[in-house]
């Protein structure tokens, strides 16, 4: 293990350790104009068919219509793509961040490993823990480890992109709980795509992406008044993959009953058009990385 990586196990045992690190009063988020976007080669079933389909200008409107809501509700950081990392638009996948702490990710596919060299410098130019995670053992940030609204315990997915092997490590960076969770369904690479835990304590899943023991896991968490299940129909529309902020939803369909059963339920959901960047198998979640703390984020009181 690397001496950076020891020095935060270090740090995050000691309670008062993450003081020093970034903190956002405001719910706060990374994100990266899709300067390169395009599909160059096929890493998922969407990209299949969709080679160099999206068009360049299109994909810059929508994303700058997803920033403009985004900015209503949260502060925005950019950081610029480069060339030859396609898909770096996807900025979510890069890491896991908490604390001030960032666990950086490891890609799976070589075509994705590009973007982890400008990422890591960001977060160190930025001041934040980095967290390194082996190469050997495959994880990618937020597209398959998403933290509860509390932010005390983290939900982790592994079979398709990330390995089981990584979600202790992982957990490690704040010493937290962690429930790994087994992706079934190749079109459902990733657990932004078919899992998202709500401000609200509600759940959106897709119960068809998952194996009966991962299942049996989530519905012991989740009351069954809180969980909003969607249809398969629904999930390839990646209903399921939202930026939620306190009681906003920013979802890249629309036109869907379950934007109106998440009205019902209390949140104020904003439907966008992200045609362009379904053709790389993603939508609304997968643009915008996560820096301020969940709690923070999802505008839970602080306990007095
Ligand atoms: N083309 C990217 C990939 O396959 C898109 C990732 C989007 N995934 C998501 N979970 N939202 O890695």
């Amino acid at each position: 293990m690397s001496t950076i990586s020891t020095s935060i196990k270090t740090a995050a045992s000691a309670s008062s350790s993450f003081s020093s690190l970034p903190h956002f009063d405001r719910p706060t988020f990374l994100m990266c104009p899709p300067e390169w976007y395009d599909v160059n080669y096929v890493i998922n079933p969407w990209m299949a068919g969709n080679l160099h389909r999206p068009s360049r200008d299109k994909a810059f409107a929508q994303w700058k219509e997803l920033h403009h809501h985004l900015q209503k509700i949260a502060d925005i950081r950019l950081i610029h793509g480069q060339p030859g990392s396609p898909d770096m638009v996807f900025v979510a996948h890069a890491a896991v961040v908490q604390h001030g702490v960032v666990a950086l990710s490891s890609f799976n596919h070589p075509q994705r490993q590009t973007e982890e060299q400008p990422l890591r410098r960001w977060f160190q130019s930025a001041g934040f823990l980095v967290w390194e995670t082996p190469r050997e053992t495959a994880f990618e940030g937020e597209g398959d480890a998403l933290f509860n609204a509390t932010g005390d315990h983290l939900w982790a997915a592994h079979g398709l992109r990330t390995c089981l092997q990584s979600h202790r490590h992982v957990a490690d960076a704040w010493h937290t709980k962690v429930t790994s969770l087994h992706l079934m369904d190749p079109r459902f690479y990733h657990l932004d795509l078919c899992f998202a835990p709500l401000s609200g304590g509600h759940l959106l899943y897709y119960p068809g992406a998952f194996d009966a023991p991962s299942l049996a896991r989530i519905e012991a968490a989740y009351a069954p008044e809180m969980r909003i299940p969607v249809t398969e129909a629904e999930a390839t529309q990646f209903v399921c993959n939202v930026i939620n902020v306190g009681s906003n939803i920013l979802m890249g369909v629309s036109g869907t009953s379950v934007a109106k059963r998440l009205s019902d339920a209390g949140y104020t959901v904003t439907e966008l058009n992200l045609s362009e960047f379904l053709h790389g198998g993603s939508s609304a979640k997968a643009l915008a990385l996560r820096l301020s703390d969940s709690k923070i984020t999802n505008g839970i009181p602080a306990q007095v």
